[in-house]
């Protein structure tokens, strides 16, 4: 049979295949190595996967890749980020390498609120080709799919101009994107004190407002006239923390939004407890984030459900501190972990997951295996795309990365350079050649 591309001849193809749902627990360690590998695509999905001399056998293509002393794998899946913002905050990081803390300077004026100034002034245009250039990095260090939130808006008007910069990104770029609502990133400074009336705004006006589909950005100043929306988020998103948004503000923002069909996703226990990790098994949340706090009970509470825990150890390595996801303990429970960057401004500015599983390795103690799976097919499922992408199984989209070593461990391994030769997205090669 005719294929567009195979790839052959893969000294290592992790097919990161088994069945349906994430991997959990002790099922994350199995990658599904097939040495001489090989894999066929007819438009965009892949069509066969197994050894090279039995692909080769049943397909023929006019491109083919020659995957020699390479490994080629399911391309990365980035399941948390806030890919889309303006300008920098290098200023903060060298006042928090002086000794301030985060919450400090967020107290302060600064942080989340000082991106939200920038990106609500930056025009759109600007808005898309600041964020396009992380993008880039991001298809570079080997992502296909992210999930993209908003939240630096904290308005409605400027929330929808972050989404129309999503679905202009998401239809511009290669890298497929999955859009969240983070409407409850931060109390904005004009509501200071008064963070139950801007949790009603979220509720009663940004949340029916963006969750219908109303009113497209850019048609005119406040113009909220029924254009198509620019994209629709398919989760909503609340940083459930000390300094930003209470359990109970939690609960009413994730319920409303429940209401309106979205999934639900949340920034738990990153700097202290507040119970947002058993909220999101509560509410039967696709994933609980961050996790660095969380007690040993709501770790195991999570592992037994089907929230899926997402690990970020770019954010404590970013903020210089020495405490990161239980990560052993939540898969020695049978939970299902996946792993993403966090990009954003403030706490880490990391486009590259091969540096987050070389994290998750020596301060999670994952091994690369599981780290891998944690990149791809757990990272799918919790984005809600484990149907789609993640893995290297026929029928899936041909999401597939080539990297320039001849065993997967260097994936953790090795640290500060970019293992990443080849992308191919949807069967298309978007990067070629090098590992730069
Ligand atoms: O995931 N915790 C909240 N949000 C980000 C930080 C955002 C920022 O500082 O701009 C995080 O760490
Ligand atoms: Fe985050």
């Amino acid at each position: 049979m005719q294929a567009e591309l195979i790839i052959a001849h893969a000294a290592q193809l992790l097919t990161v295949a088994g069945g349906h749902g994430p991997k959990r627990g002790t099922a994350m360690a199995d990658v599904g190595i097939i040495e001489d590998g090989a894999l066929a695509v007819r438009r965009g999905r892949i069509v066969a996967v197994g050894p090279t001399n039995e692909v080769l056998a049943d397909f023929a293509a006019a491109r083919v890749v020659d995957a020699r002393g390479k490994v080629v794998l399911p391309g990365f899946v980035d399941p948390h980020t806030h890919l889309v913002w303006a300008g920098d905050r290098a200023g903060e990081f060298e006042q928090r390498v002086a000794g301030a803390t985060y919450m400090e300077i967020m107290a302060s004026g600064g942080g989340i609120m000082s991106t939200v100034r920038a990106t609500r002034a930056a025009p759109l245009d600007e808005l898309v080709a600041q964020s396009r250039a992380r993008l880039d990095r991001m298809l570079a260090h080997g992502t296909t799919t992210a999930e993209v939130k908003t939240g630096y808006g904290l308005e409605l008007q400027a929330e929808l101009k972050m989404l129309a910069a999503i679905a202009l990104l998401d239809a511009q770029h290669p890298v497929d994107l999955v859009p969240t609502f983070l409407g409850a990133h931060a109390v904005p400074a004009e509501y200071a004190g008064r963070a139950d009336e801007y949790v009603d705004l979220v509720v009663d006006v940004m949340l029916p407002a963006i969750a219908q589909g109303v009113k497209g950005y850019g048609s005119g100043e406040n113009d909220l006239t029924p254009n198509p929306s620019p994209i629709t988020p398919v989760f909503c998103d609340v940083f459930c923390d000390q300094g930003a948004f209470t359990l109970e503000q939690s609960r009413r923002v994730l319920e409303a939004a429940r209401a309106y069909g979205m999934g639900l996703k949340i920034h738990a226990d990153e700097f202290e407890p507040l119970g947002g990790t058993r909220l999101a098994v509560e509410l039967g949340a696709i994933s609980a984030d961050h996790l660095v706090c969380t007690s040993p009970e709501e770790i195991e509470l999570l592992a037994q459900s089907d929230t899926i825990g997402v690990a970020l150890p770019g954010t404590p390595f970013g903020l210089g501190h020495h405490q990161y996801t239980p990560a052993r303990a939540f898969i020695e429970a049978g939970g299902a972990l996946a792993l993403a960057t966090d990009l954003n401004p403030g706490t880490c500015w990391c486009e590259s997951m091969p540096f987050i599983i070389a994290l998750a390795c020596r301060y999670m103690h994952l091994t690369p295996a599981e780290a891998i799976t944690a990149a791809t097919r757990n990272a799918a499922c919790a984005v809600g795309l484990g149907e789609e992408t993640g893995s290297l199984e026929v029928g899936k989209r041909a999401d597939v990365i080539i990297l320039e070593v001849d065993d997967y461990r260097h994936l953790g391994y090795r640290f500060g350079t970019n293992p990443v030769q080849t992308v191919i997205k949807r069967g298309e090669i978007v990067k070629e050649g090098s590992t730069a």
